[in-house]
């Protein structure tokens, strides 16, 4: 399966997709790497990697036209499935509902807490004693989507936001690949097709 990575930042999420990607037994592969952000270093990696790169800024820009343009190219690459990995930016519902069902994202806390930002220092504050990260189906309503897997990371004493999100970036790393892989992969199951033909039926 061919999947677009959308990033914003340092995209080690999407690093650790690209890497387990070159592994044989891998079902997907990245075709693409898109950002919002043109100095993304992420960019600079996914281009040492030879896989195709695209970036602009969308200041400047309605939501719905540059989610247009993020779409074109994600359709010019031939995609399949879109990761979120570290991408900051809120989603048009268009873009969501072209894409729905083939988009998922990672997001640094146990859903459904903490949707949102400063997930970390939300957890320590609240006295938590696990923070996490959870892999999601996109919907349009922000980190609400279906939850595909989960990695929950003990809270030590002492924690910052910073220490725990460290280790929480450590899961992701490895929670993301295994958990898309089986998510291109349910679509080649026969079960799959069969629950497919039974809803078109019915
Ligand atoms: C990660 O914590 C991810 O969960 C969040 O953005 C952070 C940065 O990710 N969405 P990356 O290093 O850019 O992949």
């Amino acid at each position: 399966a061919r999947v677009a990575v959308l990033i914003s930042g340092t995209g080690t999420n999407m690093a650790a997709l690209l890497y387990a990607a070159k592994a044989d037994s891998c079902p997907f592969e990245i075709v693409l790497v898109a950002s919002n952000n043109p100095d993304a270093p992420g960019l600079t990696l996914a281009a040492a990697e030879g896989i195709a790169t695209w970036a602009q800024s969308h200041k400047g820009m309605g939501r719905d036209a540059f989610d247009a343009l993020v779409d074109a190219q994600l359709r010019a690459a031939g995609s399949d499935y879109v990761a979120l990995a570290g991408y900051m930016r809120i989603l048009s519902a268009d873009f969501v509902a072209r894409w729905e069902g083939r988009m998922l994202n990672i997001h640094p806390s146990l859903l459904p807490k903490y949707k949102g930002l400063h997930t970390h220092q939300q957890a320590i504050d609240a006295g938590d004693t696990f923070g996490g990260c959870s892999v999601h189906v996109v919907t349009a309503a922000l980190d609400d989507g279906p939850v595909l897997a989960q990695t929950p990371v003990a809270i030590l004493p002492g924690d910052t936001a910073d220490s725990l999100a460290a280790r929480v970036l450590i899961a992701e790393h490895q929670l993301y690949a295994p958990t898309l892989a089986a998510f291109v992969m349910r679509e080649a199951t026969p079960d799959y097709w069969l629950a497919r033909v039974r809803e078109l039926a019915m």
